[in-house]
């Protein structure tokens, strides 16, 4: 028998646990959500002109920890299971939770750069990947195909398709172009929690999983790598590489399942969704 899924209901001021049940939120939910989304996506339409060779990551990361006090939030990595930075910035190889350091960044990197400002209570998790210099066309097509994959997943977020729905039009994307999609990371549920069920895997059939209903607030975030899909984690217990050191490239949106289809939360006020900006 397929395990059941608890779906509850959930109003703004309750107290929200994570128990493991997905949780349909209301409208100040909604609300919650739109402004912490937006100014995740603030953020990173404010970062553009700072990726550029040269620039170490732990300068991005300070502007993202004051673009975000500065806006009466936190960043919800900032002591996150001992995490110690505001965002996680993942270049090249790395697949996710890279940790902003005194390293520069140079000409013809790939970098995500992945935030949650914390607003009101409410996560706003979104990544987008950045182009520094001049970028290979190997690594640009691999930017762009996995934009195609998050949006194309997207597409299938309404109510009553399912998780695997999502999952699988990411996977037959990425594999159309034989890329690896990495199993070990996944998107989540999120809102008052930050990481919340259900997960989101980035590989499944159609169908399968969960079904989606309005209220539902997740996280669709592949990552996609040119090699196989396999990752290590390094010894610093963050860093998530890519076993063959082939590229690997990421977006994640947060989003709302709604009457018919998704809000999606962390959408950028400026287009600056894609690269190139
Ligand atoms: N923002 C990441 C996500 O997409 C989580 C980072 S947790 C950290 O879920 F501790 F690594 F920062
Ligand atoms: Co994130
Ligand atoms: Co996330």
């Amino acid at each position: 028998m397929a395990p059941m899924t608890e779906y509850v209901t959930v109003t703004a001021d309750m107290p929200q646990a994570r128990d493991g049940a997905i949780k349909l939120h209301g409208p100040a939910g909604f609300e919650g959500m739109r402004r912490a989304g937006r100014l995740g996506a603030e953020i990173l339409d404010a970062l553009v002109p700072h990726v550029v060779p040269g620039v170490t990551t732990a300068e991005l990361d300070d502007i993202v920890r004051q673009m975000t006090i500065a806006a009466g939030g936190v960043p919800a990595t900032l002591g996150y299971r001992g995490y110690t930075h505001s965002c996680c910035i993942s270049s090249n190889h790395v697949v996710c939770h890279g940790i902003p350091s005194e390293k520069a960044l140079k000409d013809g990197d790939i970098v995500n750069i992945d935030v949650t400002p914390m607003l009101d209570g409410w996560h706003g998790d979104t990544s987008r990947m950045f182009l520094v210099g001049d970028v290979g066309i190997k690594a640009r097509r691999l930017v762009d195909v996995t934009y195609e994959c998050l949006m194309l997943g997207l597409e299938q977020a309404k109510p009553g398709n399912h998780l695997g729905d999502i999952s699988h039009a990411i996977q037959r994307h990425a594999e159309k172009h034989r890329y690896g999609v990495v199993r070990d990371f996944c998107g989540h549920g999120l809102g008052q929690v930050f990481h919340d069920a259900p997960e989101v895997v980035h590989v499944g059939r159609p169908g399968t999983g969960p079904e989606l209903r309005p209220g539902m607030f997740f996280t669709v975030e592949p990552m996609i790598n040119i090699g196989r899909a396999d990752v290590k984690l390094l010894d610093d217990g963050w860093t998530a590489v890519t076993r063959d050191r082939s590229l690997s490239a990421q977006f994640e949106h947060s989003i709302g399942i709604t009457e018919d289809g998704c809000e999606i939360f962390t959408k950028s006020p400026k287009g600056l969704d894609h690269p190139p900006y």
